[in-house]
């Protein structure tokens, strides 16, 4: 079956049970690339195109939101010529599809601290969630140089820093309020995560907001991660029981 034969939902999809906000781990380029005999760079490419297509599905199959792990704060650790070849790549592929996404409703946003990229890259990312702020089709969130534990003590620096003020008092601190205060704030909390290439961690991915997340796993490389391989997720998914610490569904006999 060709990717393209799965436009529409397929059947033995709950479409009342989707996730609405699907996270994913795009692991495995680097292997995919080697596996081909081709350089790990190759596997990014390849890597941004599955991100692309999966995002069509999403608003294809009526899924909210996608949020996809691009580049963490200890990705800078790689060898600089792949860092440099990753950046020249956002930015690239930021130029040539912001106009495409747009048209197509996608609202862009980027998780993470943006201060740290190239100047140029940070414009083109200022520019592309200013330009589709008002989107509602789909929402992509790109986090890039993001790190969960990074997030959250920048949202206990921002909270500590209003209770130095006297704004607040420690006991208006709760949960709803640290939640304000991290780069995910007014969207929904990810459903489903998806990590690829056997690895099976979070390596620092949304670590507060996946409270509750199911969790994927599958050994197929991100760059063969297509529809079909998402349709399995989502079966996998809908055969989970969300009870979110509750009793779940009653049992019919005792
Ligand atoms: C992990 O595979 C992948 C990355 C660190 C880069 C992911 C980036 C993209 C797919 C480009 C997406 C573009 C945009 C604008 C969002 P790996 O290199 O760790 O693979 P390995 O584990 O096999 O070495």
């Amino acid at each position: 079956m060709t990717s393209h034969t799965l436009k529409t939902l397929p059947t033995d999809v709950d479409p009342h049970n989707l996730p609405k906000h699907v996270a994913v781990i795009m692991d495995g380029n680097g292997r995919w690339a080697t596996c081909q005999g081709l350089p790990r760079v190759a596997g990014h490419r390849r890597g941004a195109k599955v991100l692309k297509e999966l995002l069509r599905c999403c608003k294809d199959w009526g899924i909210a939101e996608l949020t996809a792990y691009a580049f963490s704060t200890e990705n800078w650790r790689r060898p600089t010529e792949e860092v440099d070849f990753l950046m020249v790549l956002f930015e690239r592929l930021l130029r040539k599809e912001l106009a495409e996404m747009h048209r197509e409703g996608v609202r862009v946003n980027f998780l993470g601290d943006l201060s740290e990229l190239p100047p140029s890259l940070q414009a083109e990312m200022h520019r592309s969630m200013a330009e589709t702020a008002n989107n509602q089709a789909v929402r992509l969130n790109v986090a890039i140089n993001y790190g969960s534990r990074n997030e959250i003590a920048r949202a206990c620096r921002q909270v500590a820093e209003q209770v130095h003020r006297g704004e607040l008092t420690p006991d208006s601190v709760d949960e709803k309020l640290v939640e304000q205060h991290l780069y995910t704030t007014g969207g929904h909390d990810p459903d489903l995560l998806i990590r690829t290439s056997g690895e099976k961690r979070l390596s620092n991915f949304l670590l507060w907001q996946m409270a509750y997340a199911e969790m994927y796993f599958t050994d197929t490389f991100w760059p063969d991660f297509d529809r079909t391989a998402f349709h399995q997720a989502l079966l996998a998914y809908q055969n989970r029981d969300r009870r979110f610490g509750g009793v779940g569904k009653p049992a019919l006999t005792a």
